[in-house]
């Protein structure tokens, strides 16, 4: 099949008479365009631009045009029906230094290759077998929990979904290594918005300054885990049948297997974009019902003496979709136009960055009533139905989806039944929970929480966590 972005702009009618030449927004400052505005507060600049300017609103970055789309029908023609003419943002493509070339950021005929390659992995009949694996670390983790303690909920959580991640899709015991990988991890997950900007990048990946020597480093003990991780299965010829298995027996269409360093970028890829984004989610879960009292009982409720399947807990479900819709982890999606299109009825030249934010469509009033409330019911009572498909959409949309969506859903649900039905937790009064939106949405100085209670199975919960 022909690489889609190939595809000459003489195939996309353009009639240029129906479109008005550049959709409305703010000038911004001579040269940096709106970059003060987005660099203090890209949350509220987000909200504003869509309130002031409507479905798709124009700014610029360094004179490089961006436009941020929140109209649902323009929205849906940028990651759905019109995919194929657009490649991944910016912001990813800088990314590649970490994540390497993998499932994320690859693009074209590479892309649907690993796509298919990785799909199985995800199917639903493996998550039965992933379920068991993300109780049962779970409750490795409250048992490692004293009654008392202070704990950083952000910084375990991010462990625990790191050793879930990995032991699911690579049948690793990443434990032993769990904390400085975590922590070269954090390093570049920290450092990763500063790939952006071409000197800073250049100064983080080949001058001797302390941010860039620490960057390296992090980057280079990932990649003695990964490449140990891979070795180990190698020279054990065992195939598994997990997704590392799978990866080290593909063969293209002349038979030749799949290179070390694209093994390793897919498994940097699945590490990365598998594990921070659900830890983020338990994180903003676990603050809303410490805020919400009356949501956290009847949650409790529901939990209480329950020892069935997952998903047969319907308000469990509730409470992960409404969190997902105030706190989406990826809180903003990129793309950029690989050749002119149209969308929603305006012009998008080739280049052009657009910007599809899940933060601003799911606190939009025009889609959910009393919007910035956390009102699980909503997702129960049929509030909810009939939304456009771009109201909603905490793991994209169309082809470059959430590869992970089902298996993030199960985890979701999973760790916070086990979590809540073993341990009770009491959020640190005072603390800042401002979101800050890096690549991804993270609370500003993490979740401390203080362990009042672990035992093998509580009765049911009191109002504190
Ligand atoms: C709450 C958790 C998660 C959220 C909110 C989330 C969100 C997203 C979003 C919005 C995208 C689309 C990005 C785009 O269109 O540019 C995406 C892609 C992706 N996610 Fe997730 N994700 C989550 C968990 C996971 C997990 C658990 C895995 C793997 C174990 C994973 C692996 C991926 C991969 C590989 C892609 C790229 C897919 C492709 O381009 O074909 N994600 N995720």
């Amino acid at each position: 099949m022909a690489n889609a972005l190939s595809i000459s702009s003489q195939e996309i009618p353009f009639p240029k008479t129906r479109f008005s030449p550049e959709p409305p927004g703010p000038r911004g400052v001579p040269f940096l365009g709106s970059l003060p505005s987005l660099r203090r507060d890209p949350l509220g600049f987000f909200t504003g631009l869509s309130e002031s300017y409507g479905g798709i609103a124009r700014f610029s970055v360094f004179q490089v045009p961006v436009w941020l789309v929140t109209d649902p029908a323009a929205a849906e023609e940028v990651l759905v029906s019109k995919a194929r003419h657009f490649v991944k943002g910016r912001g990813l493509q800088v990314g590649r230094p970490i994540f390497g070339d993998g499932l994320l950021t690859s693009e074209g005929e590479k892309w649907r290759r690993q796509r298919k390659l990785v799909a199985p992995a995800f199917h639903h009949q493996r998550l039965a077998a992933y379920e068991r694996v993300m109780a049962d670390f779970t409750t490795r983790f409250v048992e490692g929990l004293r009654a008392g303690e202070t704990r950083d909920l952000h910084r375990d959580l991010m462990r625990l979904t790191l050793e879930i991640v990995a032991k699911c899709l690579f049948d690793a015991d990443v434990s032993k290594e769990a904390k400085s990988v975590g922590d070269a991890l954090a390093v570049a997950i920290r450092e990763f918005p500063k790939l952006l900007n071409p000197a800073r990048r250049f100064a983080l990946l080949r001058l001797p300054f302390p941010a860039g020597l620490e960057l390296r480093r992090s980057l280079r003990t990932l990649d003695t885990v990964i490449a140990g991780v891979i070795a180990s299965r190698k020279a054990s010829g065992e195939d598994r049948g997990d997704l590392l298995s799978m990866l080290l027996a593909s063969r293209d269409e002349d038979g030749e297997g799949m290179p070390d360093a694209q093994v390793r970028d897919e498994v940097m890829t699945l590490f990365l974009a598998g594990h921070e984004t659900t830890a983020l989610s338990l994180v903003w879960t676990l603050a809303l019902l410490a805020e919400n009292p009356v949501v956290e009982r009847r949650l409790a409720r529901e939990l209480a003496g329950f020892s069935g399947d997952t998903h047969a807990l319907p308000y469990l479900d509730a409470v992960v979709k409404e969190s997902l819709r105030l706190y989406p982890p990826a809180w903003a999606v990129g793309r950029v136009a690989a050749e002119d299109v149209a969308i929603g009825g305006f012009r998008a030249a080739k280049g052009t960055s657009v910007i599809l934010s899940p933060w601003v469509a799911q606190r939009n009033a025009g889609f959910f009533a009393d919007p910035l409330a956390f009102r699980p019911e909503r997702w129960q009572t049929g509030e909810a139905q009939g939304l456009p498909r771009m109201a909603y959409f905490p793991f994209g949309a169309g082809p470059r989806s959430c590869i992970g969506a089902g298996f993030a859903a199960l985890e979701l649900k999973t760790i916070l039944r086990t979590l809540l039905s073993k341990a009770r937790f009491v959020a640190i009064p005072g603390q800042d929970l401002t979101p800050q939106p890096s690549i991804t949405l993270r609370p500003r100085g993490g979740f401390r929480v203080v362990v009042t209670a672990v035992t093998p199975a509580l009765p049911g919960m009191p109002a504190a966590l």
